[in-house]
């Protein structure tokens, strides 16, 4: 591996690590208690998730109504992602091979933070790459940036000075959202698959 990429995906990683570390302790500015049990929408803490309208990676309009009654898994990242990125899609669709049948329950969905390269051709390469449900979402810079807004999703461009190759620093959390759009439970990175089944399965 050359020098310059391992130098970024240390300080992708050291960054992840310090936003976690932030989130975790309930520093990041309206964030609460997330991780906790159950129905983890504690009073007080500004709510997670609503209205957004994007582009599937059919290059169809989307919008949270069109994913009401189905519970939905989320992550927000990038394609181009070399590491967080892929693991994650690589343990989202382990869940729903653990969840057999009842996957039928959950719409998993990638939303991208680089919506300038994500476009719905490079999303469809990428989601179906991991698993034929899952769900790519981009749209204008104003859309991605309201709905990070909404999921407090943090993300920053790295080394931008190069259009092509630059990497995108960004929280990894995926979002269980109920099937009212209400968020459930959010899980950090690195999960297990197991664990994020049997709490889909509490949903069912
Ligand atoms: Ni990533």
């Amino acid at each position: 591996m050359n020098k310059i990429f391992a130098f970024f995906i240390a300080i992708f990683l050291l960054a992840s690590a310090a936003v976690i570390g932030l989130w975790m302790s309930g520093n990041l500015p309206g964030i609460g208690q997330g991780k906790s049990e159950g129905s983890s929408v504690l009073a007080g803490v500004p709510q997670i998730g609503g209205p957004f309208s994007l582009i599937n990676h059919k290059g169809e309009t989307v919008t949270d109504a069109d994913f009401k009654g189905k519970l939905l898994l989320m992550f927000f990242g990038f394609t181009n992602c070399p590491d967080v990125c892929p693991t994650e899609m690589q343990t989202i669709s382990l869940v729903l091979q653990e969840l057999g049948d009842d996957a039928e329950e959950v719409v998993p969905v990638f939303v991208t933070v680089d919506p300038e390269r994500d476009t719905p051709e490079i999303m469809a390469e990428f989601v179906a790459a991991f698993h034929p449900a899952i769900v790519g979402l981009t749209g204008s810079e104003d859309a991605i940036s309201d709905i990070k807004k909404k999921y407090r999703v943090y993300s920053q461009k790295q080394n931008e000075d190069d259009p092509d190759f630059y990497l995108v620093d960004h929280t990894s959390f995926t979002y269980l959202m109920g099937r009212d759009g209400d968020l459930i439970t959010v899980f950090s990175y690195g999960v297990p698959a197991e664990e994020m089944a049997s709490k889909i399965r509490e949903q069912l």
